[in-house]
């Protein structure tokens, strides 16, 4: 082979080899510049309790617009809203009655429009909430489906009764855990069963179907030209049931005895199937395409499941085909309680991270609107170090709205209940299932309804704890308050190290935990976190980092902590409070 031939040859296999393996090597990994969405904080703005900018008791787009500055000062820099489109609102508007259009409720289309654009002005990207499992039965394609007019006679999932001794039955044991129901629902006019994995007013799209699969990669194209940055995709597991419609074996737990609990059957034929995977690899090229047709800057996909390592790395893709950008890390979220100590927490983490595949991008999440606010379930006291967990630890960090101000559930009687998975419970157990105590509206400031609406009464109820915990009180320069500890991390995150940085976890005693990040050349960073409720001494000598480091800085300090922010401390024993946490540095 002449010398040119042969350098072509080298090139075409080196090139070959970026493609396919985009990221290899944890060194190449370093290496790389980080692409946008790799390093960001992605803060989720729950709409309809974020912000009333007509007096109707409800969130809405300009409402959204109105708040942006509190975004662009906390330093956020990427948000996700919950669904905002047309929706008879069963669901929280996870029922879409029109994919393409906006809730009256929030507002329209152009309302959008203004929204994005103003964000742009504000250097915010916007990240829209996209539900491709169900749609609500008040859809044209639902309804166009009922009557058999094609294509929609197939976008759904459909099936004949099951005949037991003369009478009609549902076709096999599969349970929808949001109904607390059978999950299938008769349908008298078109004589056939439709399943719905959640509520009865949201059936599942059918993905056999090639039209729908190409109508909901539409809807993708659709907001992205719309200048959505990315997605939220709601509810991956359900995507895709078994074809034969089989019955799924029955856990048999004695703690679950009610049969149309979710935890009554496995679900092997309901989630999860391995044509789930596919689909979202066949989004995530789409998003690359449209990147690559227009601007070239990437458009983000992280999906919903509570699945947890190893299960939960096949959404992250293999080696040759990237799946989501990242599947949310709910680890935090389901396996941890106020009690939990340092050990429990260090053990979550280590295992995401072995099990991350190679390449790929960790995420941390504490809360969301399914789920009780972090503040009460694993304690307000300990909001500091929590924040500055998730903000210290490799990778994408998520924040619910409110949690920048360690906002707690609100209370919400049956009488003022909204959240279907509530209702269906009933009302003796509809305290297990709400979720509306984590929809409570945020608390802006202490005026009339804590500044969020101007209503006489608000579609959930304002939660009594907003007098202590609001915005205003925590944003301004000067005071010891969590949002401010929250503003100082974010600016933090945009250290090399902390970008791109080794981690390694360490406990002292049971209750402390310590996070390091270090970087050749660069300095490290330490975050000592005391997520227990007695005092802890930890001899910082100890810690694995530069024997040559005598002294330390602190970059951020919880409320209320001894030592101050910029302060320099001795590289000795160092006594924390009860939940005091610390982000200290080597940068001197
Ligand atoms: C997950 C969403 O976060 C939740 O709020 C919703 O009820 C279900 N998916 C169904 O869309
Ligand atoms: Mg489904």
């Amino acid at each position: 082979m002449n010398k040119i031939l042969q350098f072509v040859f080298i090139i075409g296999i080196v090139v070959t080899f970026v493609a396919t393996n985009p990221i290899e090597t944890s060194e190449e990994w370093l290496a790389a510049d980080k692409e946008w969405w790799q390093t960001a904080v992605f803060y989720q703005i729950y709409p309809r309790s974020f912000q009333d900018s007509d007096g109707d008791g409800n969130g809405d787009l300009n409402g959204i617009r109105e708040r942006l500055p509190h975004l662009k000062d906390i330093g956020v820099t990427s948000a996700w809203l919950s669904p905002i489109y047309k929706s008879p609102q069963v669901d929280g508007g996870y029922d879409i009655s029109d994919f393409k259009d906006i809730d009256p409720m929030f507002g329209t289309l152009e309302d959008f429009d203004k929204l994005v654009a103003e964000a742009k002005k504000l250097d915010i990207k916007i990240v829209l909430d996209f539900v491709p499992n169900h749609s609500s039965d008040k859809h044209e394609w639902f309804e166009k489906s009922i009557k058999r007019i094609e294509p929609y006679t197939s976008f759904y999932v459909w099936a004949d009764a099951k005949i037991v001794n003369g009478t009609r039955q549902p076709p096999n044991n599969w349970n929808s855990g949001m109904s607390h129901s059978n999950a299938w629902q008769w349908n008298s006019e078109r004589g056939q069963y439709y399943y719905h994995q959640f509520t009865v007013q949201q059936p599942d799209l059918n993905y056999r179907s090639p039209k729908l699969v190409q109508e909901m990669k539409d809807i993708l194209v659709f907001w992205m030209k719309k200048g959505v940055s990315g997605f939220r995709v709601d509810a991956i597991g359900p995507l895709f049931e078994d074809e034969q419609f089989r019955d799924e074996p029955l856990t048999n737990d004695p703690n679950c005895p009610i049969e149309t609990d979710d935890c009554y059957n496995y679900h092997i034929y309901t989630q999860n199937l391995p044509e789930t995977f596919d689909m979202v690899v066949q989004w995530r090229d789409l998003l690359k395409e449209y990147a690559a047709k227009t601007d070239n800057v990437s458009r983000v996909i992280m999906v919903e499941t509570y699945e947890g390592p190893p299960l939960v790395m096949k959404f992250y893709g293999n080696s040759t085909h990237e799946g989501a950008c990242f599947p949310f890390n709910f680890q935090f979220i389901v396996n941890l309680t106020s009690e939990s100590n340092a050990q429990e927490y260090k053990a979550l983490i280590d295992k995401w991270m072995d099990n991350l595949p190679e390449g790929r991008i960790p995420n941390w999440v504490l809360g969301n609107h399914d789920q009780h606010r972090v503040g009460s379930r694993l304690g307000p006291e300990r909001t500091d170090a929590l924040n500055m967990l998730t903000m210290t630890l490799p990778g994408v960090g998520v924040t619910y709205n409110g949690e920048e101000i360690g906002q707690e559930d609100g209370f919400v009687s049956w009488k003022d209940t909204q959240d279907p998975n509530a209702i269906n419970a009933g009302e003796d157990r509809y305290l297990q299932f709400t979720r509306d105590p984590e929809r409570t509206p945020l608390q802006w400031d202490t005026t009339k309804n804590a500044g969020f609406s101007t209503a006489n009464k608000t579609w959930l109820p304002v939660s009594e704890k907003y007098k202590q915990t609001n915005v205003k009180a925590q944003v301004s320069e000067n005071v010891d308050s969590h949002c401010n500890v929250y503003k100082t991390l974010i600016q933090l995150r945009k250290k090399t190290t902390l970008q791109k940085g080794d981690l390694t976890t360490e406990i002292v005693g049971k209750n402390v935990l310590i996070v390091i990040r270090e970087l050749k050349d660069n300095p490290s960073y330490i975050s000592v976190l005391n997520l227990g409720g007695k005092t802890e001494t930890v001899d910082l000598s100890k810690i694995e980092i530069d024997s040559d480091v005598k002294n330390l800085k602190v970059e951020v300090a919880s409320v209320g902590a001894k030592n101050k922010k910029g302060s320099k401390i001795l590289r000795g024993k160092l006594e924390l409070s009860p939940n005091e946490a610390y982000v200290l540095s080597t940068d001197l």
